[in-house]
């Protein structure tokens, strides 16, 4: 697996919260004269050197979309070979986690899942739950319209309830109901596999997010291609609706709540 990420390869500016959508194993088997599965099983090695290097560069949260609520609809030999994997990698990553004080959490529509994988998720998620390192989000059976129902869903009962007035919903209360509740936004989306899309990932938190593209299939993601894309981040102007000429102004001319939160 890749070397670690040469420190003057990236700047100062990090992101305190990378997503990235690993797409491309499917393609990477294919080219080799594999089943699609040998790509996802190939994809660990890139999974392991982010968790790495985002603990090691101290950035706060990894959140990383496995599963979508569409890939259900793939083969069903893909989808078993998939759920496998995760019950597979799950159990004996946990441990590695532990000594890199990552703190492992799984969104999604968990109850999609079989109960042994639900099982296995709470018990490496309470194992890892007091760790202070990285923060590290995997998305299985996840899609951003069913997180921005869901939160809908749950605010509306607690206002039906009477517990929550009506007047009680803004904008962050409605992203504390959502799956990243408590998190910052991803500042940086990458995404692998030469697709320019969002595809229905962290629909409402990916709102003000670089998005960076990578023509590399997932597997072969390594150490410069993710100095490479902070390097991308580094050098973004990250507005937030504001105009340049405020961003380079003294302090009082830049107020606003959108500068306010930027990092
Ligand atoms: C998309 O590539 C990738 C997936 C649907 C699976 C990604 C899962 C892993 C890398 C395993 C991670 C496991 C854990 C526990 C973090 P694709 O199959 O759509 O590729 P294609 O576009 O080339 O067909």
């Amino acid at each position: 697996m890749g070397r670690a990420v040469s420190d003057n390869a990236v700047s100062a500016a990090l992101p305190r919260h990378i997503a990235i959508t690993m797409d491309g194993n499917g393609r990477w088997a294919a080219a080799r004269g594999l089943a699609r599965p040998a790509g996802h099983k190939a994809g660990l090695g890139p999974v392991r050197l982010c968790v790495r290097e985002c603990s090691r560069l101290g950035i706060e949260a990894l959140t990383l979309f496995a599963f979508s609520s569409e890939n259900w609809s793939r083969p069903a030999e893909e989808v078993a070979s998939l759920m496998g994997l995760f019950l597979e990698t799950i159990d004996r990553e946990v441990n590695e986690l532990e000594r890199q004080a990552v703190r492992l959490r799984i969104i999604g529509n968990r109850q999609a899942l079989s109960v042994r994988l639900q099982a296995q998720i709470a018990a490496a998620e309470q194992r890892t739950a007091g760790n202070t390192g990285l923060k590290l989000q995997v998305a299985v059976s996840y899609g951003g319209r069913w997180d921005i129902v869901q939160a809908a869903r749950a605010l509306a009962g607690q206002c039906a309830s009477g517990a929550l007035p009506l007047a009680a919903i803004d904008e962050a209360r409605f992203a504390a109901a959502l799956e990243l509740g408590g998190l910052p936004d991803p500042d940086l989306l990458i995404r692998t596999g030469a697709e320019r899309r969002i595809s229905n990932f962290l629909l409402w938190n990916l709102a003000y997010a670089e998005l960076y593209f990578s023509d590399r299939l997932w597997p072969d993601f390594d150490a410069e291609e993710f100095a490479a894309a902070l390097a991308f981040f580094a050098g973004r102007e990250r507005r937030f609706g504001h105009t340049g000429g405020q961003l380079g102004a003294p302090a009082p001319e830049r107020s606003g709540a959108a500068l306010k939160a930027a990092p």
